[in-house]
């Protein structure tokens, strides 16, 4: 007779030994615990346009419900390359150098799969986004950490340049930036080209927040400098710009032949995105008001907020771009960033993320960051509660 041996899940070692429950999941059940206003995760708590949720429903109603093609339908596409081209003055192919993603971090993931192998070394500059350095991981590459200035945010490209070996595959670069709310400026792209041009780096330009860059700034997407368009994957997301975020529908820009090898991982790990978002997507690119109208929209928020906090003693940095707002809390209190953020939710019921959380090392310069995606009554609530600080 045989032994029947009790059911037994094989142990398994860890691919991501660092890697635990995100502070956004942690603060985000803590707000919803204590009741507190989240302006921690950056997502809006306001609706889309109407519009965009009728073009999908009449996408459903007409049959758009199976497989789109692998790299998206190719209207929407074509409506991608046409606000590339109108915004940033580069002629992408539809057909050969723009994917659709699941958001930006499909897109993220899937271009340092496509071409970071073990042993290449990929340049992140901190404070980062956090799937960055997990994705390198899962990649078997080597994460090679580069503060950007503290204070200011800005990338010093002394330190970059330093950083460069014969073993760098790549760089990630995030403007506007997460969490900082900093915009690199055309000088700042330019010292990248200039820094690149002699190596075969690549580039993976992460431009989620590419429609948030206020006071008459402008959006400086790799796009619109050559030499770094023909090495770059340029990264956005619709659930930014369109306040969608729970759609995750992004995509991806690149020269022909690094969207080949990026085709070919992103065939085997999405295949497709879905169908009638797609549809939905193309037609409601048609019209560019909703994009081109997003710096007022946010701006006006940024103002609103900006100066309900002034009345408090957090000493604001500057917000050029994105839907964040960061301030040094130096004068509020004597907590370490992580320890104040558990307070300030827990006591005064509001909920930010520390810039720490965006570090390898966790370096805390008392500096935290809120979300100002939110409607003008939730902003009002978390400067009520801000205001007994
Ligand atoms: C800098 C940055 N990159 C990528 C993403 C992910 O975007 P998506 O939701 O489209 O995957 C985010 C979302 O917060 C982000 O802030």
């Amino acid at each position: 007779m045989s032994t029947v041996l009790a059911p037994r899940t094989p142990a398994i070692t860890t691919k991501l030994p660092a890697v635990g429950t995100t502070i956004f999941t942690v603060m985000s059940a803590l707000a919803a615990e204590k009741g507190a206003v989240n302006l921690g995760q950056g997502f809006p708590d306001f609706g889309c346009d109407p519009k965009l949720l009728e073009d999908v429903t009449a996408a459903m109603a007409a049959g758009h419900n199976q497989y789109p093609p692998m790299p998206g339908i190719l209207p929407l596409r074509e409506a991608i390359a046409a606000k590339i081209n109108a915004l940033y003055g580069h002629s992408y192919s539809a057909a050969s150098e723009i994917t659709v993603t699941a958001g930006a971090t499909q897109a993220i993931i899937t271009a340092i799969l496509a071409v970071v192998r073990p042993g290449d070394e990929v340049i992140v500059l901190e404070p980062c986004y956090d799937s960055y350095v997990p994705n390198i991981d899962l990649a078997g590459g080597t994460v090679v950490r580069v503060s950007l200035t503290p204070g200011t945010f800005r990338p010093d490209f002394d330190k970059i340049a330093a950083a460069l070996t014969p073993k760098t595959r790549a760089i990630i670069v995030n403007t506007p930036h997460n969490p900082s709310a900093t915009v690199w400026t055309e000088a700042e792209m330019r010292k990248l080209e200039e820094l690149l041009a002699p190596t075969d780096v690549l580039v993976i330009s992460d431009e989620v927040y590419e429609h948030m860059v206020y006071d008459g700034g402008q959006h400086q997407s790799a796009a619109r400098f050559p030499g770094l368009a023909a090495r770059s994957f340029i990264v956005s997301s619709f659930g930014k710009t369109y306040h969608v975020t729970g759609w995750k529908v992004g995509y991806v820009a690149a020269p022909e032949s690094l969207m080949t090898e990026f085709r070919k991982v992103h065939q085997f790990n999405v295949f497709t995105v879905n169908t009638p978002m797609q549809h939905a997507l193309a037609h409601f690119m048609a019209n560019p008001a909703p994009y081109l109208d997003l710096p007022a929209f946010y701006q006006r928020k940024r103002d609103l907020f900006a100066a309900g906090l002034a009345k408090t003693r957090f000493k604001l940095l500057s917000s050029g771009g994105t839907y964040f707002q960061c301030v040094d809390i130096s004068d509020v209190s004597d907590l370490g960033e992580a320890d104040f953020c558990q307070w300030l939710t827990r006591e005064i019921g509001v909920a930010a993320i520390p810039l720490s959380a965006f570090y390898g090392d966790g370096f805390d310069q008392r500096v935290v960051r809120f979300c100002f995606a939110k409607k003008d009554e939730t902003l009002m609530s978390a400067l009520d509660r801000l205001s007994k600080l």
